[in-house]
């Protein structure tokens, strides 16, 4: 060979090298908001499976910049959405969202999302209490929301609501799915009238208090020890959605004269909250890291706490003020192209 000829395949083999680092060392969830009129992907008024609260524009919501942005890591690109690609890729498999109304939030954004790309497929889609399964025959595609906001099981006994933190008995619909993505938070952070237990059970021991993180670490990791022991990493591919962020007080991204999320317009430019750090995030990365199977962390709570705009807030008047779900169309949206992005990379 030439020395030509070496150094060619020298400094291609560098390239590669250099390429490959980018990649592997890019954080995709650091990044900021950028303005971008090719967006949204969907129109929402055409997306027959968003619940009413979160149809912002049909409930009448006017502005409409909060959903011309993208977000965009600092140190890559994410590809592209495109629906039809998805369909294409994983055809023949199915998707399982399980979790809060956070879950179900992530799973109308990637209903709408894929219903857009192929308008014309005749799908099913089938709804009750606490399940929604949308089908897609020609790709033998299903992405299935299963409402279970604790996960671990929540039990009506002579003594109250007993939430048993090392049980677990809605797994058999967890079985054999090819993308699970679970998510669970917020109902844990209920006190007062919101919450929805009277009593924690760990083995045979009733609590009546329990700091409500420690029981979130107990019943994570009761999660965490079903999925190491009963799901095949070659067959199923597990992600957990981190903890979605809330804008109810405006000192939290330094505006204290400012109540709520209401009449929020732009997201906060650049790439730090001023906010403090939720007490779920260390929970759910030192759970996560000390599983055996690899599970992907959707680390959605800086993107979620830049988007202030990004809530349905209270645009019908006599409901409550909502800034904590997003609006679909939306910021879940980007959650799916992140979700899109890692599978890709498998
Ligand atoms: C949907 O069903 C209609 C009526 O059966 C049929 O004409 C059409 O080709 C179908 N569309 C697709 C994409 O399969
Ligand atoms: C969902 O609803 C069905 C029937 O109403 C019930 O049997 C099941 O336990 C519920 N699942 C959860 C997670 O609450
Ligand atoms: C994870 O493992 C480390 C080291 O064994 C331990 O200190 C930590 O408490 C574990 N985390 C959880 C959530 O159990
Ligand atoms: C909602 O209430 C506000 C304040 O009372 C009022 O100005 C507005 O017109 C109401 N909007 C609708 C759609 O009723």
């Amino acid at each position: 060979m030439s020395t030509k000829t070496v150094t060619k395949i020298y400094l291609f083999l560098v390239f590669l090298h250099l390429l490959t680092v980018q990649l592997r060392s890019c954080n995709i969830f650091e990044g900021s908001w950028i303005f971008d009129e090719s967006y949204p992907i969907y129109d929402s008024l055409r997306c027959p499976f968003i619940d009413q609260g979160l149809n912002c524009i049909k409930n009448g919501r006017k502005d409409n910049f909060y959903l011309k942005y993208r977000w965009q890591p600092t140190d890559c690109d994410l590809p592209r959405f495109n629906g039809e690609d998805f369909l294409k890729n994983f055809k023949g498999k199915n998707f399982m969202f399980v979790g809060d109304s956070l879950s179900n939030n992530q799973w109308q954004s990637l209903a709408c999302m894929l219903h857009a790309a192929v308008p014309n497929s005749n799908y099913t889609f089938d709804r009750t209490r606490n399940r929604s399964v949308l089908s897609f025959p020609e790709f033998e595609f299903t992405i299935t929301f299963l409402k279970d906001g604790f996960l671990v099981d929540l039990v009506i006994e002579e003594a109250g609501r007993v939430l048993k933190l090392d049980s677990l008995s809605r797994t058999e619909q967890w079985k054999g799915v090819d993308v699970l993505i679970f998510n669970s938070y917020h109902w844990w952070i209920h006190t007062g009238r919101l919450q929805t237990w009277d009593y924690f059970q760990v083995g045979d021991k009733l609590y009546k208090e329990m700091d409500h993180m420690e029981a979130y670490k107990i019943a994570l990791t009761t999660w965490a020890n079903w999925v190491d022991s009963n799901i095949d990493p070659v067959v199923t591919k597990v992600f957990f959605q981190g903890i979605s962020a809330v804008h109810y007080y405006g000192k939290d991204w330094d505006e204290p004269m400012v109540k709520d999320c209401s009449g929020q317009t732009k997201p906060i430019e650049g790439s730090t909250y001023p906010g403090e750090r939720y007490a779920g995030e260390a929970v759910v990365k030192s759970v996560l890291s000390n599983m055996t199977m690899p599970v992907n962390l959707l680390d959605i709570t800086l993107l979620t706490q830049l988007r202030i705009d990004g809530h349905p807030s209270r645009i019908v008047n006599g409901t409550s003020m909502d800034c904590s779900h997003w609006c679909v169309a939306g910021v879940p949206d980007a959650w799916n192209e992140l979700l899109y992005t890692i599978l890709l990379q498998k």
